[in-house]
């Protein structure tokens, strides 16, 4: 069957800022020339000093190192505050969106912003914060999480943003990981009309972190928390004692700006560190060109700052460009499933972006949800977090753009700091499905698993051959280990972790993940990190986590549990090991299914067969491929016959 493809309309190849020969002619230039390519483009930093080296870069082992505009110097706050002053410090730079509809929007406008920022950057240095030092973020989705990100990087502190939803467990492991001597917390978080504890989760977590001595703390619902006397102060009285002005720090391109933890496929989460310079070319370029944004357009990116979505087109890369975005506390089907849409008419939202799992839950609610609204202001969608499969592209496509805006399928990661594989609205003919072709400076390769390179259609391991500004520069704490992940399984390229095929177009289809890492609903997780959560309990003595096919979140999860001994597994102790793995990492990491097993299938030299958990996780059982290696092949059989049905 032909695929679909949807060509680049007149009006847009007219009026977007690259059209295809454009596309063409940029993206030849940025592989064949970098230097000059990107002297150029980094020309939209401010720099404060600027940078005479471009690019030393190396992925091999021998000269590994990865380092942009070297000798520049700049302020990131600077770039997405001050400069904006003098020519729109009247206009919005955040508008801000309640869970409850009834509860008033905010309007900050960029001078608003900027004094906030400055009070709050005092603020911290009279906390003692200095250049360097880290600052832990577990904060709802409100202005003062872009507040205190912004009051970081003027300052030089490093931001590790700790997503709100995420365990008290969770989130000690990442302020001790970081060595992290200061909180920023909220009373509460409130999302669909529930309260998130925050401040008591802070309070649990930091039975665990001896190196915490400050928090500061956002009354935003106004529950009465408990605060610890010595440790704890309230943010608003606090900062509002402080001095409205704050110089920028003059920081080196290559300064840490912030760390943001995320999954592998082995141990625990890694602190991806990004650097200050190439950070914000790559942040704000992508911005730019993929959602063809021009001064004055109201961009809402529906992501939380939890995320690298979040960071990067919430926050540094529309404020780099001077841009309105919209911040949203709430979720997309509260208190119906028509609030995304009110949201687009209310602020005439013209960009919007988002992950496929949100927009195939509302999907299932009918179109009427979406018919009933306008969505006149809007002109182009975007994707992100993982694959939009053909059913869902066609309903945004259809039911939520009318036709009429084109959508960008953009593929990247936390560790790539933006986008990397997408069309450009005035250049790209689209293909439902497909995150079609590669950002400026971004070699994608197709490699088979003993490293060769596929040419011309195919399918294989995504890989990228040369550096980019927005790549992350290391693992908080563990070079070797970034090395390692990144580096070491295909010499002298960077391996994504992803499948990809490339069809006769050179378009690029992301296949999905394949190391032992799950997305589940666009958030990453390790399925090592579910199954270390299970061991963890008292009554479990083995567990194995794979990924199973899942119509909402993409993917779910499929834990295979071996009990101890004395253990009569049942249903109530599968509800205790659900609410096991909640508490232990977040409701993001719920067992969809939990299978309990007298054995796991294992090599005979003790090694759990994966690939076929995999399968039986799938229902794919009718080809399980070579079985010959078990060392007892009735596990398999026992398996599938007990398969629990999803609930
Ligand atoms: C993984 C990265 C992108 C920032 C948010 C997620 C998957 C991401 C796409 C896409 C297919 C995608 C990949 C990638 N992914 N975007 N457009 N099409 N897959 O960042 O948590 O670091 O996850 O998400 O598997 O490796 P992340």
């Amino acid at each position: 069957m032909a695929e679909a493809v949807y060509p680049v309309s007149a009006e847009w190849a007219r009026d977007a800022l690259i059209d295809e020969g454009r596309y063409r002619e940029m993206y030849e230039r940025s592989v064949s020339d970098p230097e000059s390519f990107w002297r150029e483009e980094a020309q939209r930093v401010d720099w404060m000093r600027p940078f005479t080296v471009v690019k030393q870069t190396s992925f091999h082992e021998d000269d590994f190192g990865i380092s942009w505009f070297t000798d520049g110097t700049l302020n990131l706050s600077a770039n997405c505050l001050d400069r904006h002053l003098a020519a729109r410090g009247e206009e919005i730079a955040i508008l801000w969106e309640a869970d409850d509809p009834s509860t008033p929007e905010r309007r900050i406008t960029y001078r608003q912003l900027h004094e906030q920022v400055c009070r709050f950057a005092n603020l911290l240095k009279s906390k003692g914060v200095r250049k360097g030092e880290r600052v832990t973020i577990y904060l709802p989705m409100v202005p003062e999480a872009a507040v205190a990100m912004l009051a970081c990087a003027r300052i030089g502190a490093i931001h590790s943003i700790v997503f709100a939803g995420f365990s008290p467990e969770a989130l000690a492991g990442r302020i001790t990981d970081c060595d992290s001597r200061i909180v920023l917390t909220a009373d509460e978080g409130l999302r669909g009309g529930k309260k998130i504890p925050l401040k008591t989760n802070v309070d649990e977590a930091l039975k665990e972190c001896a190196c915490v001595d400050t928090v500061i703390v956002l009354a935003h619902t106004g529950a009465d928390v408990h605060m610890e006397d010595g440790r704890d102060c309230d943010w608003a009285s606090a900062a509002e004692g402080q001095s409205a002005e704050c110089e920028p720090a003059e920081m080196n391109a290559e300064d840490p700006l912030f760390i943001l933890y995320t999954s592998g496929s082995t141990g625990k989460p890694k602190g991806v560190l990004h650097t200050t310079g190439g950070y914000a070319v790559w942040a704000s370029m992508t911005h730019e060109y993929v959602f063809d944004y021009k001064p004055g357009q109201i961009f809402w990116c529906a992501a939380d700052v939890g995320w690298v979505t979040g960071h990067s087109y919430v926050v540094y890369g529309p404020l780099m460009n001077g841009a309105t975005t919209v911040m949203f506390e709430g979720v997309p089907n509260h208190p119906d499933p028509s609030r995304f849409w009110q949201i687009v008419d209310k602020f005439g939202v013209e960009i919007f972006y988002a992950a496929p799992t949100a927009l195939r839950s509302l999907m299932r609610e009918g179109d009427e949800w979406v018919r009933k609204t306008s969505r006149k202001s809007l002109r182009l969608l975007g994707s992100v977090g993982e694959p939009i499969n053909p059913e869902a592209w066609g309903w945004y496509h259809e039911v939520v753009g009318e036709g009429r805006c084109p959508i960008v399928d953009t593929w990247w990661q936390t560790e790539t700091g933006g986008v990397m594989i997408s069309p450009l609205p005035g250049a790209t003919a689209l293909k439902p499905g497909s995150a079609t072709r590669p950002m400026f400076g971004v070699q994608p390769r197709l490699l088979d698993s003993d490293g060769r390179e596929i040419d011309g259609a195919g399918d294989g391991c995504l890989v990228i051959t040369d550096s980019w500004p927005g790549q992350m520069r290391t693992v908080w704490g563990d070079h070797e280990r970034f090395f390692q992940t990144y580096f070491s399984t295909f010499k002298g390229a960077y391996f994504t972790g992803d499948g990809c095929r490339r069809d006769e177009d050179g378009y690029y289809w992301i296949t999905g993940r394949i190391d032992d890492v799950i997305n589940v609903s666009g958030h990453r997780l390790g399925t090592a990190e579910v199954e270390s959560a299970l061991v963890a309990h008292a009554k479990v003595a083995e567990a194995a986590v794979v990924g199973m096919p899942h119509d909402i979140k993409g993917q779910g999860i499929y834990a295979f549990v071996t009990t101890n001994a004395e253990v009569e597994p049942d249903e109530d102790l599968r509800k205790a090991l659900v609410a096991w793995v909640r508490h232990e990492i977040g409701p993001i990491a719920t067992p969809d299914v939990i299978q309990f097993t007298p054995a796991l299938p294992k090599t005979r030299s003790g090694k759990i067969m994966r690939r076929i958990l995999r399968k039986i996780g799938e229902n794919d059982v009718s080809n399980l491929g070579d079985t010959s290696t078990l060392a007892d092949p009735s596990v398999v059989d026992s398996l599938i016959a007990n398969r629990p049905q999803p609930a």
